[in-house]
């Protein structure tokens, strides 16, 4: 192994990694055999997943899985070039259509990651002039315009916010009286309104009727992460702009494909012109190599399924019904709101993951999220739930909750006065349907 120097940075990570790591504070990464179907192999057990992103079982799909194959052997392992360098490749294009004719509109453009589609997306929309004046001398006003961004926003969210040159405004969240106060004081031309569609951490849902009146209202543009409302949430799983129907009123929809698609990547659809600048001008589409050929065939037979499968929907909403109404049974608080992620919230880290162990004891893993990832004293079990659980394995969860609610108790949740019974026949018509 080669010796490093040792400067004073080095020694700074060493004596910050110590720090943590006393405390119990550096999180584990399980070695699992294989992804969750949702059951995996650890350390010889086998365990019952409750932390997975997969929500429609997709990654799994035999058929997704051979056109996948049938592509790494045509087109090889990677692109190995930047798609305006030589590594553009007809089933990117492909994908792209297939994308845009799901999403119901007239482009979208694809990306390594969803994290990168954010990561370029919202410095390529806000800072257009600022690049053609750089790059190619076009007059502009050389006014910044101004980002309105939900607290809670994802992460990748936040780091495409900082690459940009524009104004920042954070709203508290889903408070739509700070967003307008804020819109209708901001003097910039060129506002945009970005938000989660369902927040990763908490499971809740934007606004978006609320929202998207007030960006007509204000002459602002509207850009929806919908990562985990994507092949999800609405009658054809078009996402939380379709729950809502508000789909004409977002301008930018941008996706992750690592989720209820099952695979890797993420993407943004909107109108033709809006892609073909970005693609033109986005640094980190133009500085990085692209989705390779297998996860864009594997992707165009995932959308497939989730067209034309939606019973795989109506039991993902079943097994949410299931658990919910087994929670509440149990008395164990919840918040209320229709999602597969649902947060039990336990203020410290330590609680957090005791927890975690509980559950790991009888064979359910669920994933104690923590800071970074969540505010200080803000940690809490984040349960997932996927169309393949079955009833038995929810069953299993219930019980391992009930033993951490004795020992350790989960806060109670804001639920304004309504009960359980009430705000569970307010549920959307193709959720009750289940
Ligand atoms: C809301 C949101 N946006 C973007 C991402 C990034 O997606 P990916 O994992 O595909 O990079 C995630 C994933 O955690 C997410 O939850």
């Amino acid at each position: 192994m080669n010796k490093k120097p040792t400067t004073p940075l080095l020694k700074n990570i060493a004596a910050c990694f110590d720090w943590l790591d006393e405390d119990d504070l550096i999180p584990k990464e399980p070695l699992i055999e294989a992804p969750p179907s949702p059951v995996f192999t650890l350390d010889g057990r086998k365990i019952v997943s409750f932390s997975s992103n997969n929500y429609l079982g997709m990654s799994r799909r035999p058929e997704v899985i051979n056109a996948a194959r049938n592509a790494l052997s045509k087109f090889t392992m990677g692109t190995c070039e930047s798609r305006k360098l030589g590594g553009n490749i007809a089933l990117l294009e492909a994908l792209e259509a297939r994308i845009a004719s799901f999403k119901g509109e007239e482009a979208a453009m694809i990306f390594a990651t969803g994290l990168l589609a954010n990561v370029a997306t919202i410095p390529g929309l806000i800072d257009a002039e600022w690049y053609c004046n750089k790059f190619y001398g076009k007059d502009w006003s050389k006014e910044p315009g101004t980002i309105f961004s939900d607290s809670l926003n994802h992460r990748s969210i936040q780091m495409g916010i900082k690459l940009s040159h524009a104004n920042v405004v954070k709203y508290h969240h889903a408070d739509m009286d700070h967003l307008e106060q804020e819109l209708a004081s901001c003097k910039s031309n060129n506002k945009l309104i970005v938000s989660d569609g369902v927040f990763s951490m908490d499971g809740d849902l934007a606004p978006l009727p609320e929202l998207t009146t007030l960006a007509n209202r204000y002459q602002a543009t509207v850009m929806i992460d919908d990562a985990h409302g994507t092949g999800v949430f609405g009658e054809n799983g078009r996402g939380v702009a379709e729950h809502f129907g508000v789909e004409k009123d977002i301008s930018i929809h941008m996706g992750t494909l690592s989720k209820a698609v099952g695979a890797m990547g993420g993407f943004v659809a909107t109108d033709r012109k809006v892609i073909d600048f970005l693609k033109s001008t986005a640094s980190g589409y133009r500085f990085t190599s692209s989705l390779p050929a297998e996860q864009a065939a594997g992707i165009i037979c995932a959308i497939d399924i989730m067209e034309n499968e939606p019973q795989l929907r109506d039991k993902l909403w079943q097994n949410v019904t299931f658990l919910l109404n087994g929670l509440n049974d149990l008395d164990i608080p919840f918040n209320y709101q229709w999602s597969p992620i649902i947060p039990l919230h336990l203020g410290s880290a330590h609680k957090a993951y005791r927890a975690e162990k509980l559950l790991l004891d009888r064979a359910i893993s669920c994933i104690a999220v923590v800071p970074p990832l969540v505010a200080n004293n803000c940690s809490r079990l984040r349960i997932t739930v996927n169309s393949t659980h079955t009833q038995e394995q929810i069953e299993q969860l219930l019980a391992g909750l009930i033993v951490a609610e004795r020992e350790i108790g989960f806060s109670q949740p804001g639920n304004s006065q309504q009960t359980w019974e009430e705000f569970s026949k307010r549920s959307p018509s193709y959720i009750t349907k289940t």
